[in-house]
């Protein structure tokens, strides 16, 4: 994903949906199970492909009891990074925090007996990770992130960059469902190859979200299960029209749609240019909703 404005405003768009879709349950298990970490030493989290920082206001509500937190965040696009590290220096403002850091990747909030040590690196995961990051986490987070990668990254992941005892919290991990009403009759076919295109050589896993949870519950996978939960998005118009920027969200995910489907041989140009047009003009019309199955789920690694 390059960081073009239209990605940042996408990314920046689905702040309103994500926010309502986090599941609290999940997040409740995540919370209990961090009050049991140690608060004497600072407390080590790392999140994968952190975009422009669209969860780290989220992240650091789970760690605000930690008076020290080194947070490490992971992200190919250093275009996105930039953005980031607004977000944090804005939040840094919002919480009455210095934010301080003379290197454009880190910055140092401090205030109130709380220090938060901020490092964005730009890499690829995992390739860009480093032999001295192993075992040297007590949190992993990722929104919106698991469904990007090969299926078994993460635990794999997780293993090698948490310490024993640490938690692997993924929020929002697409479970291979997509829906859009009123209805479409190629909505089943057409939907059914966008899905198959997120896997194959495009890499990513379609069913992260429930094979995330499949592998965690495998005998000796070395996690144990805190929680688990649907965290769905839901984009509904309302009578005066979509929330927030939900509408450009919406635009977007169907030029996503569309962009993977030009490439498909199943899916002939005349049926895409149809399917494709009816939801533009319903999305115009404020009548379009949208609706994407997806998972959180909340784990231990064991020792
Ligand atoms: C859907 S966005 C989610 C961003 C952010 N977590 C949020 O919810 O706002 C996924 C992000 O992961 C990044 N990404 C994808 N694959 C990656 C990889 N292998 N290593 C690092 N970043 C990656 C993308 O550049 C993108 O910014």
């Amino acid at each position: 994903m390059p960081a073009s404005g239209g990605v940042l405003r996408y990314l920046r768009a689905k702040g309103s949906v994500d926010a309502r879709s986090v599941n609290v349950q999940v997040r409740e298990a995540c919370v209990q199970a961090l009050a049991r970490l140690p608060a004497d030493r600072p407390l080590r989290v790392v999140e994968l492909g952190g975009g422009a920082g669209g969860a780290f206001r989220y992240w650091m509500s789970l760690v605000a009891p930690f008076p020290r937190v080194e947070f490490t965040a992971v992200e190919r696009d250093g275009g996105l990074l930039d953005a980031y590290r607004e977000e944090v220096a804005s939040l840094a403002g919002e919480l009455g925090l210095s934010a301080a850091g003379d290197d454009l990747n880190r910055l140092r909030l401090e205030g109130g007996g709380r220090v938060i040590e901020v490092r964005l690196r730009e890499m690829v995961a995992p390739q860009g990770l480093a032999q001295e990051d192993e075992g040297s986490f007590d949190l992993m987070v990722a929104q919106s992130f698991w469904d990007l990668v090969p299926p078994g990254t993460a635990l794999a992941l997780g293993t090698w960059l948490l310490a024993p005892g640490g938690l692997f919290y993924a929020t929002l991990t697409f479970a291979g469902a997509t829906r859009f009403a009123p209805p479409h009759e190629l909505d089943r076919r057409l939907l059914g190859c966008y899905h198959a295109s997120m896997g194959g050589d495009r890499g990513g896993d379609p069913y992260a979200g429930e094979r995330l949870l499949g592998q965690v519950r495998m005998p000796g996978s070395g996690f144990s299960e805190l929680a688990t939960g649907r965290s769905d998005w839901r984009v509904v118009p309302t009578d005066e029209g979509y929330l927030a920027d939900e509408k450009f969200f919406l635009l977007t995910v169907l030029g996503f749609v569309e962009k993977e489907l030009l490439t498909s041989t199943e899916v002939r140009e005349d049926e895409l240019d149809w399917w494709i047009g009816t939801r533009r003009r319903q999305l115009a019309d404020g009548q379009l909703s949208y609706a994407a199955r997806q998972q959180d789920l909340a784990a231990r690694r064991d020792g």
